[in-house]
């Protein structure tokens, strides 16, 4: 495997570094979110549990999120649960809700170095209470730091509209666009800039469904857990070749 890596390295090194100094100026999208797709297919190929692609699916992240605030992120946004996904066997669920747990276990554990608030984009009522107690004090404890990464959990972009519309009529006030972003989930927060989906599908599947007004879109065959930090850096390439005109004529 060792060797296999560095013949791919050695092979695909001047790719790797024209898409890095090609773009090295150019600024990275001010906040990312990512439709994490794939682990199944993934762990399948492998011949093992769905569960081992969950699992999986973390071990990239690291290297992700530090890039990403090195570089003038400020805001990710990761699709961890959908409300659609409460379909699947109730083994997987568990096992997912488990895999989370223990990851914000550890970022719990080590919370002194953590460098950015944690906030849940969702719902916390119905995910399991040991889940949930750890979720709001990951939340209290980091509220005051600048970056920020944001945990989609039992997420629904339709219910998320409908909620805020219901909250706005129980207000009695307008609805407008000030209005509406005022009671989403998490506040305060620009849209993405920049969605990526990995694991082919070309479909957003109720994800940010306000918020994705004007962003741009990376689709990739890259299962989630092989979607590491050079598959990153050239969405973050493809990104940074367009042009955004939100409805404006194009500058070219
Ligand atoms: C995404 O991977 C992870 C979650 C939805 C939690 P999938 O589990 O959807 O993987 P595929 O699409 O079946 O390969
Ligand atoms: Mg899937």
């Amino acid at each position: 495997l060792y060797k296999k890596i560095k013949r791919w390295i050695k092979e695909n090194k001047q790719s790797i570094m024209d898409i890095f100094e090609k773009h090295r100026n150019k600024p990275y999208p001010k906040h990312v979110a990512f439709i994490m797709d794939g682990n199944g297919r993934w762990a399948k190929e492998l011949e093992q549990e769905r569960s081992y692609g969950h699992m999986m699916g973390a071990v990239h992240l690291v290297e992700i999120i530090t890039d990403c605030f090195r570089n003038g992120t400020q805001f990710l946004t990761f699709f961890v649960f959908a409300e659609q996904n409460w379909k699947r066997p109730p083994e997987e669920i568990k096992r997912i809700f488990e895999i989370l747990y223990k990851k914000i276990k550890i970022l719990d554990m080590e919370i002194d170095y953590c460098n950015f608030r944690i906030l849940v984009q969702g719902r916390l009522d119905r995910v399991p209470k040991k889940l949930r107690t750890i979720l709001e004090r990951v939340q209290e404890k980091t509220k005051d730091k600048e970056k920020t990464v944001i945990i989609a959990l039992d997420y629904s972009g339709r219910q998320e509209i409908i909620r805020a519309c219901k909250r706005i009529m129980a207000s009695k006030s307008d609805i407008t666009q000030d209005t509406m972003q005022n009671h989403m989930y998490v506040k305060n927060i620009p849209d993405p800039d920049l969605i990526i989906r990995t694991g082919g599908e070309k479909r957003i599947s109720d994800f940010l469904l306000w918020q994705l007004c004007n962003s741009e879109l990376y689709f990739t065959d890259v299962y989630w857990p092989d979607f590491d930090i050079v598959e990153f850096k050239k969405a973050i390439a493809d990104y940074q070749s367009r042009e955004r005109r939100y409805g404006n004529i194009s500058r070219c």
